[in-house]
């Protein structure tokens, strides 16, 4: 669960001026980074006449942004709301709305589970959000917007540094999904997939660069599938190019990309293409076939291994990260296994790995073998016992090397620390001030931990060239740090 959060920047000239009539928002976002970027894009909605709080009791407005791909998402989602229940019967002026996933899939049953709800809407409903909230002024008791339509498409929102971080940003390329998963809600709650033109993104993009961001992850369900039912104007490879043609200053990543869709064309952009970092998040969800087919995924343990090899063989330091889920319905020991020995296999620097949630309308939560609690856990534990070696080998194997970082954050618990990243997404901590937030500097990295890094902060080299190590103040006294894991998996 995260608050947005103003980061010192501010909705510009405009509303500056207008501040002393200003209201305040809180939006309070569970769930993918799909969320996330759905959160600034209301903030950006939002910008002409309120500004972000992180106080739920400071605000005026307070929206929720939900999460149900975890039936632990959205019981958090309940007790949270239910405690804003106080806050308006002290202020019954005050608005509240809850929007995203669980919102689609649960509509008007959250006004009757919550009365005190004003404002439920969807995924594709947020874009009318100021109209909705124009309703509610008139008059109108309560608004919902939680329809899908076939026929939706992204609007363009211009982006308002509101709630932006200072160094990264994501924009959505695509959103809905139409793979059925067997275990998934995505299509159910996000609907069909949708492209955005190529124009809107690189006009997005540029809008980010102005504002300072250095680091950008396009967003989609499948990505890997951008363009494919047309109106975009290019397929994901050629969406890649054009962004590194005009924008050759950035970092760039993508999320989420489906095994089965990842095309030899995509490969080759990470060897192509500067600006696209050496990372790839990779979901396998599973190592077993009969599973994997039980899962309606569409490849085999087989494929998936060509795919990382041929992978490895274009780009070798690629850096790989994963997806798992355990317990899956008529999951065996050996099912289980084999996910085991694919992890033995790959050895991805991460894994965020889940126990089966069997969620409402899927095929699988029909299916008739699900698996007891207790076996899930065991198995998750084991799994993740497994791969917290792995990944600790794979940190510690860049012990004594020099990084590109960009860096991010002050460190949001350690005082005189801020955090950077690795091309390859390794989180990184470092000594030094808020003055080298949003800068690309160079560390020796001198020790790993289970899910970040150590570094200590090298002369930059505004050219990208290796100077030497040590010859800056920062570098010395490093000692002293402890290190803070940043791995946002909740193993729920
Ligand atoms: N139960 C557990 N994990 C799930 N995921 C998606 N649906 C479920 C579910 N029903 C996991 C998948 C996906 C990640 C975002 O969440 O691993 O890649
Ligand atoms: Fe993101 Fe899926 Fe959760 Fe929706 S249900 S917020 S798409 S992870």
């Amino acid at each position: 669960m995260k608050a947005l959060k103003n980061q010192g920047r501010t909705g510009g000239r405009h509303e500056q001026e207008a501040q002393g009539s200003r209201k305040r928002c809180a939006i309070i976002t569970f769930g993918c980074q799909m969320n996330e970027y759905d959160s600034t894009t209301m903030a950006s909605l939002l910008a002409g006449e309120y500004d972000l709080t992180e106080d739920p009791a400071d605000a005026h407005l307070i929206i929720v942004n939900t999460c149900s791909i975890r039936e632990k998402a959205e019981h958090k989602l309940y007790s949270l709301v239910g405690r804003f229940r106080r806050l308006k019967e002290r202020r019954p002026g005050l608005r509240i709305a809850v929007c995203g996933c669980v919102a689609q899939q649960e509509k008007e049953r959250l006004f009757q589970r919550m009365p005190h709800i004003d404002m439920v809407f969807g995924p594709q409903g947020l874009y009318r959000l100021p109209q909705m909230l124009a309703r509610l002024e008139a008059g109108q008791e309560r608004v919902m917007a939680a329809e899908l339509d076939e026929g939706f498409s992204i609007p363009a929102v211009p982006r308002s540094p509101l709630g932006l971080e200072p160094a990264r940003a994501y924009v959505t390329i695509m959103q809905g999904c139409d793979n059925f998963c067997t275990y998934c809600i995505v299509p159910y709650v996000r609907g069909r997939e949708v492209s955005r033109p190529a124009g809107d993104i690189l006009d997005e993009i540029g809008q980010l660069v102005d504002m300072g961001i250095k680091d950008v992850t396009l967003l989609g369900q499948n990505v890997n599938s951008y363009g494919r039912k047309g109106g975009a104007g290019t397929d994901f490879a050629g969406l890649l190019s054009m962004i590194d043609r005009q924008y050759p200053g950035i970092r760039l990543r993508f999320t989420t990309s489906h095994p089965r869709d990842l095309s030899v064309e995509v490969m080759e952009c990470f060897e192509r293409l500067d600006t696209l970092c050496e990372h790839l998040h990779l979901p396998v969800q599973a190592g077993s076939d009969r599973v994997l087919k039980r899962m309606n995924r569409h490849y085999s343990r087989r494929e998936y291994l060509e795919k990382v090899e041929l992978l490895r063989k274009i780009r070798p330091d690629i850096v790989l990260t994963t997806d798992l889920i355990v317990g899956f319905p008529g999951e065996e020991e050996e099912d289980f296994r084999q996910t085991l020995t694919l992890l033995d296999r790959v050895r991805f620097a991460q894994a965020f790995a889940f126990k089966y949630s069997p969620r409402p309308g899927t095929a699988a939560a029909r299916f008739e073998d699900q698996l007891p609690e207790d076996v899930k856990g065991r198995r998750l534990s084991a799994l993740l016992a497994m791969q917290e070696a792995i990944g600790l080998e794979c940190y510690r194997a860049l012990e004594g090397t020099v990084q590109e970082l960009l860096v991010e954050r002050v460190h949001p618990h350690q005082e005189g620390m801020v955090q950077a990243r690795t091309r390859g997404n390794h989180v990184v901590n470092l000594q030094g001030g808020p003055e080298l937030v949003g800068r690309i500097v160079h560390a020796e990295i001198y020790q790993a931990c289970n899910h970040s890094l150590k570094g200590r902060l090298c002369a930059e080299y505004p050219d990208g060239n290796h100077s030497g190590i040590g010859d800056d103040p920062l570098a010395r006294g490093s000692s002293n740090e402890d290190h803070t894991d940043v791995c946002t998996c909740d193993n729920t």
